[in-house]
């Protein structure tokens, strides 16, 4: 009897440490600010920076939540190709179409872009030409977080804004496609630093939005993607009769709106609505991850934290590199009017010359 007690409080004593060294794998560490970034950036050249970032995106998703979706994508595919330095907002130029024409970038919702700029104009009346856009677009993705009803955390500034864009082809290769597999999208973002729960972590961002029927159609047309639940499968065959459709449907049926973690609930409901979502619960390598964010997302959320500041530092410029734009669609030199010391209220003073 005793001997009987002691081997299932022993197998007991092991699940649980078993458990205790999983969560532990998964407890992320903040990642330290970048050399030249700090969480006290603008503390004394624009102390209200992060007042009226807020406060103005308060005022944006009041009218369309949206919009918060369009921010946080947009700064994902700043970061990821030629890092986060606003090159994703250039136009392009005679020397060639920019970030903006290539295909991934083709569905950033062009409002994305408007806000942005709106929050420069704001934030540089405010205190002159100090901000970057970068910076801005770090911030907005930040805010829409929270103001989705996701987390609330602190992000490193200081980032500068560069002063080209990627080509089509560089981009591309930089924005994992949503058809690829969950070994493609490990190895991908691998490359980039990012571990197998920061790829989960990171995935949790379709909590919110949208995807258009063609980013998915690989799994309905000809016929079901056997790892699609049925029902889910159904209703994504009326929203896209064709596999030609260009209709929208939401990435997280549960709480399209709401950043949480029904995303990880989706997916081990075989509701994932792309390849490279659904794909995480299937290959064991990031199931368990999934698991343990969709029943604990206090978890989810500081891994998800993690990773967007993590995200946010790849390849900054700092210091002297770069510039701060003036208008975050063009590069400043292309106004060979202005001078380099001119770096106050540049766009203001320009239209009344
Ligand atoms: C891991 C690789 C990823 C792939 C393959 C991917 C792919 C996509 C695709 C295809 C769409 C929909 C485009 C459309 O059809 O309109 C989308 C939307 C979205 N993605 Fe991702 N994504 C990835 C990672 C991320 C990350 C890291 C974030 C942010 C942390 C993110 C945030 C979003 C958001 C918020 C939307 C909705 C945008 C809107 O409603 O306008 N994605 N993603």
């Amino acid at each position: 009897m005793t001997m009987a007690f002691s081997k299932a409080s022993c197998q007991t004593l092991i699940f649980a440490l078993l458990l205790l060294c999983n969560l532990r794998a998964l407890e992320a560490q903040t990642p330290a600010p970048a050399p030249g970034l700090s969480y006290t950036f603008y503390r004394t050249t624009c102390p209200n920076l992060e007042t009226i970032v807020r406060q103005q995106l308060q005022t944006v998703f009041a009218s369309d939540i949206g919009q918060a979706a369009g921010l946080l994508r947009l700064h994902f595919h700043d970061c990821f190709v030629q890092g986060c330095d606003a090159s994703v907002l250039l136009d392009g130029s005679a020397s060639g179409p920019s970030e903006k024409d290539a295909p991934p970038n083709l569905t950033l919702r062009a409002q994305a872009f408007v806000i942005i700029e709106n929050l420069r104009r704001l934030v540089h009346n405010a205190c002159n030409r100090t901000v970057s856009c970068a910076d801005i677009t770090a911030l907005a993705a930040r805010d829409a977080v929270f103001l989705s009803g996701g987390p609330n955390y602190s992000i490193p500034l200081g980032r500068r804004d560069g002063l080209t864009f990627a080509t089509v082809n560089v981009t591309l290769a930089n924005l994992p496609p949503p058809t690829a597999n969950a070994s493609f999208i490990l190895e991908s973002l691998s490359t980039k630093g990012f571990t197998p729960t920061d790829v989960v972590s990171l995935s949790g961002g379709h909590t919110i939005g949208i995807g258009h029927c063609g980013s998915f159609s690989n799994r309905i047309f000809p016929s079901r993607d056997p790892s699609m639940d049925q029902t889910f499968f159904n209703n994504l065959r009326l929203t896209c009769p064709t596999n030609t459709s260009n209709n929208t449907t939401v990435l997280d049926i549960r709480s399209p709106n709401v950043f949480d973690n029904k995303y990880y609930v989706d997916l081990m409901n075989r509701q994932g609505l792309f390849t490279s979502d659904q794909d995480l619960y299937t290959d064991s390598r990031t199931r368990t991850i999934v698991t343990n964010f969709a029943v604990n997302q206090t978890l989810s959320y500081q891994n998800f934290i993690n990773a967007m500041i993590k995200m946010g530092q790849l390849n900054v410029l700092t210091g002297t590199q770069g510039e701060i734009r003036a208008n975050c669609s063009r590069r400043n030199s292309n106004d060979l009017f202005i001078l380099p010391n001119m770096e106050r209220d540049q766009d203001e003073k320009v239209a009344s010359y």
